[in-house]
């Protein structure tokens, strides 16, 4: 019998790591991990923080050096995948090199929203997705360069504390009307945008770009309410796309990402996908459910890797992301939409919590601010969709870990 090959297509986060719990799990046949950029692969949480900021001393690839090679992982990199065959399964390359695979997961990733507008000026406008746009971003984030950073999430605002203290100028254009909507609440982003005011970043908040051009050798966003505001460099992030043309030419559902059952399997039943590309059925909510953190990349890959061999899941906890900016911790559990926030602290005093409620009142979202070692016991809660008073919740001298246990 001929040991069984299993293709991973990208080699971020979820391939990775699904790479690796394949040895764990004790598979010993074939593992090829194909990834396009040429790098080794990598975390991309620091790309906004420490490759900016200690751009000789960051490290984050993923694995130690030598790691592939001692668990027999073939790593194909600077290597696009043209196409899928599923009905014979097999992938081929850009060099028109063709692999069988027994087991195919897609780990293919996002890619950054486009803003044509500000393509079209070429030079000088950035985003912010890969190590060799965080190394182009070096000169640019230098001291009295005015930076415009274009959009307010969580590479928006990283990206204005790190350009701040490189001593860039900075100023954010945001079309909401607050900053990080999309997965944190109003009261905590009022409270950031304040932070980052206090360090001398200018805001506009809540007004669309209707121009961009170039003049005198700078940049000249005008703002749909007239405002101009010039700079040297611009750098935008308005969100990510999961990546899915090669699941869609290969006939795949895709509906958000490519569409995955809670084992991250998809439509086909050789074929899965986990990370920021994968579009996952949750039966607790009952619905299908994108996230783009990398807890979740872990997560997926973990559960595709031991599905292939047909082990068991690991047990799933409420979701868990983190944003470092302006010398704040902030990590986020359970659903950020929470219809009700409880502030335990205040926010302008960090460390603080808040807790979110669901319209029943029962605690479905926590974020600790600088109080990190305190993310686990609201987990713990959450999971157990616990329903406390809300002087408590709000209480700083109640312990959460006594709690997270009597509840
Ligand atoms: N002009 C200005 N702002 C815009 C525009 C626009 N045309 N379009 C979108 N935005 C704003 C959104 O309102 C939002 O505040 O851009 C922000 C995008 O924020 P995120 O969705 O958090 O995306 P981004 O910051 O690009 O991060 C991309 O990287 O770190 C990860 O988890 C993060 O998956 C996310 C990804």
């Amino acid at each position: 019998m001929t040991a069984s090959t299993i293709v991973i297509v990208g080699a971020g986060q979820a391939g990775a790591v699904a790479a690796a719990e394949l040895r764990q799990q004790g598979f010993a046949g074939r593992v090829v991990l194909i990834g396009e950029e040429p790098h080794v692969p990598y975390e991309r949480p620091p790309l906004s923080k420490d490759v900016l900021l200690q751009p000789d001393t960051a490290r984050c690839a993923i694995h130690p050096d030598g790691f592939y090679a001692q668990h027999d992982i073939e790593l194909r990199l600077g290597m696009a995948v043209a196409s899928i065959d599923k009905d014979v399964r097999t992938v081929t390359l850009g060099n028109g090199e063709t692999i069988a695979f027994d087991s195919l997961l897609l780990a293919t990733g996002a890619r950054v929203r486009r803003l044509p507008m500000l393509d079209a000026l070429g030079d000088g406008v950035h985003t912010l997705r890969t190590l060799d746009d965080a190394r182009r971003l070096l000169p640019v984030l230098r001291p009295g360069q005015r930076v415009l950073l274009v959009g307010a999430g969580v590479i928006g605002l990283e990206l204005a504390s790190s350009a701040t203290d490189l001593g860039a100028q900075v100023t954010v254009i945001e079309q909401a009307p607050l900053a990080m909507m999309r997965c944190s609440p109003p009261v905590l982003n009022s409270n950031l945008c304040d932070v980052h005011r206090a360090r001398g970043v200018v805001l506009h908040l809540g007004v669309p770009i209707a121009q961009a051009a170039r003049e005198d050798g700078g940049i000249v966003l005008t703002l749909q309410d007239g405002t101009r505001i010039a700079g040297d460099a611009v750098v935008y992030g308005i969100g990510v796309e999961p990546e899915t043309t090669l699941a869609r030419a290969a006939g795949l559902a895709v509906d958000n990402g490519i569409v995955v059952d809670a084992q991250c399997r998809t439509s086909h039943p050789h074929i899965y996908a986990a990370g920021d590309v994968a579009c996952q059925w949750h039966a607790d909510s009952g619905r299908y459910v994108r996230r783009e953190t990398w807890e979740n990349a872990n997560q997926q890959a973990v559960t595709a890797a031991r599905a292939m061999l047909g082990v068991a899941p690991a047990e799933s906890a409420a979701p868990w992301f983190w944003t470092d900016q302006c010398g704040l911790n902030i990590q986020f559990a359970g659903d950020p939409t929470a219809a009700e926030w409880i502030v335990r602290g205040a926010l302008d005093q960090p460390p603080c919590m808040l807790f979110g409620l669901d319209a029943e009142g029962t605690l479905t979202a926590a974020i600790a601010v600088n109080q990190g070692r305190e993310i686990r016991n609201a987990k713990t809660l959450i999971g157990k969709r616990a329903r406390i008073a809300r002087d408590v919740l709000g209480d700083p001298a109640q312990n959460l870990r006594m709690l997270a246990r009597d509840v």
